[in-house]
């Protein structure tokens, strides 16, 4: 079996941040003027997270490709980490956007784009009544809210390595049985014991014993933990949670708002899950801010239970920008024209195609290595097998690996996700985009070997 020797990790690793510093001078420039101006230095929290020096600043993007402000093109295969999944300004949303514009942006007044994608959304995926927000972390704290408010329960229960988004709730880990905060989370508003339960993803006994408490109103979990690095679900792993979630009254919120790679009803229709609330944000407007959460007539009827008929004022969901004219207009033409089955259809065999680039240098180099796909969503992990909790990957990870990846990757024209090698492919990524990344990935792996790149 070849061995990396780790001196060659960093020296490639060095060689590589000076390429990318001498063929990034405008960015670098751009970052230096930001940081005075922003918290943590940078524009965006998570700016920090990226594996280069300093962040490309983009000048522009379109389709399956990102131009930078230096002029360097990139195939992008991180789309905004799922935010632009379906492409970069796909042209039916850019001309039904540029439409709608002129007639109002938001009004705190219903359109008939709403029912048409309320509809749209339980062809889909089986839930009868929806909400909209405009953030997929909004969605997730609504929908817990509601499930605390049905159940009367204090509590949600989360697979350690979740993440939800900046749900105050779900930024806990599990650390020897111990519930303490994410490492890096900023200021909990309270101790997470209070409102909080985690237990390890594949892990039904502890689910039983967690739930076993009676205080525990709603799990909200991905089908697969998507953000620990992959972590997909053993098999049996959510006929089983449903099963005990059903027997303890405890409500079952999937967010599909990265599994819905998996296919144009998420993971959720092509696995048959049957989730009381879903949550979808991110691409659902190709980029503008939207977001859903469905549920069942069950659950929508008990919701209208607590409405005082009287004074019927739901205080702690919602926000005035929800729900308004362009994000619905966005997210109407997204699904009819681009979120298609004929899509998934090209997105997946482009993705097939990485998979087996991916594994076919794995295979000649006999490296120990993984690589998972889940539909359109690709990911390769530095064990033999991909992991099955969030510890495992965490405890396997080897960040300077990935730094090298990533920027190797960048450094000749492709983007990957930072945080751990991901990949996506939208309607408009194509072979020759995919054959690209595979040469550069065999390119890089030879050269870890010792072997010159190709
Ligand atoms: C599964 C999942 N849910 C929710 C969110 C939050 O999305 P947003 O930051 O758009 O609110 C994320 C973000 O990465 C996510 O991965």
């Amino acid at each position: 079996m070849p061995r990396i020797e780790r001196q060659r990790v960093t020296d490639l690793l060095a060689r590589e941040k000076s390429r990318f510093v001498s063929s990034h001078s405008r960015s670098k420039r751009l970052a230096e003027e930001s940081a005075p101006h922003f918290l943590a230095g940078v524009q965006m929290p998570w700016l920090v997270e990226w594996e280069s020096p300093f962040t490309v600043f983009v000048e522009k993007a379109l389709g399956a490709h990102i131009t930078d402000v230096d002029g360097n093109e990139y195939v992008d295969l991180c789309l905004g980490d799922t935010g632009a999944m379906f492409g970069h300004s796909p042209k039916v949303l850019v001309q039904a956007v540029t439409e709608a514009v002129g007639n109002g942006l938001t009004y705190m007044l219903p359109t008939e784009d709403g029912i048409r994608i309320a509809a749209e959304l339980e062809r889909r995926i089986g839930l009868p009544r929806w909400s909209f927000t405009l953030t997929a972390t909004d969605a997730n704290r609504f929908a817990t809210r509601i499930a605390r408010a049905i159940t009367g329960r204090q509590k949600i229960l989360v697979f350690d390595g979740c993440y939800h988004g900046t749900h105050d709730e779900t930024l806990a880990r599990l650390d020897d049985g111990a519930i303490n905060p994410r490492s890096g989370s900023v200021g909990p508003p309270v101790d997470l014991n209070l409102t909080t339960r985690v237990v390890e993803f594949n892990d039904l006994r502890a689910v039983e014993q967690a739930l076993s408490y009676g205080d525990v109103a709603c799990v909200l979990t991905e089908p697969a933990l998507t953000n620990a690095g992959m972590v997909l679900p053993d098999p049996g792993f959510h006929e089983g949670l449903r099963e005990i979630t059903r027997r303890h009254g405890v409500l079952l919120i999937i967010d599909e708002t990265h599994t819905i790679s998996s296919g144009f009803g998420g993971y959720t229709r092509a696995f048959a899950l049957e989730p009381d609330m879903f949550v979808l944000g991110k691409p659902i407007g190709g980029g503008i801010p939207a977001a859903v959460y469905g549920c069942t007539e069950e659950i929508a009827k008990r919701f209208d239970a607590l409405l005082d008929p009287s004074h019927p004022v739901v205080v702690g969901i919602g926000g005035t920008l929800a729900g308004n004219a362009l994000s619905l207009r966005a997210v109407r033409v997204m699904l009819e024209q681009v979120i298609t089955e004929q899509n998934y259809e090209h997105m997946f065999d482009v993705a097939a195609q990485l998979e087996a680039g991916i594994q076919k240098t794995l295979d000649e180099y006999e490296l120990p290595w993984h690589v998972t796909r889940m539909g359109a969503r690709v990911e390769y992990g530095h064990t033999p097998e991909p992991r099955r909790t969030a510890r495992e990957v965490e405890e396997t990870t080897d960040s300077e690996l990935e730094q090298l990846l990533h920027l190797y990757c960048l450094n000749r024209g492709v983007m990957i996700t930072p945080f751990h090698n991901m990949m996506l492919t939208s309607p408009a990524t194509t072979a020759a985009d995919v054959e690209r990344h595979n040469n550069i990935f065999r390119d890089c792996i030879r050269e870890l070997l010792g072997h010159t790149a190709a």
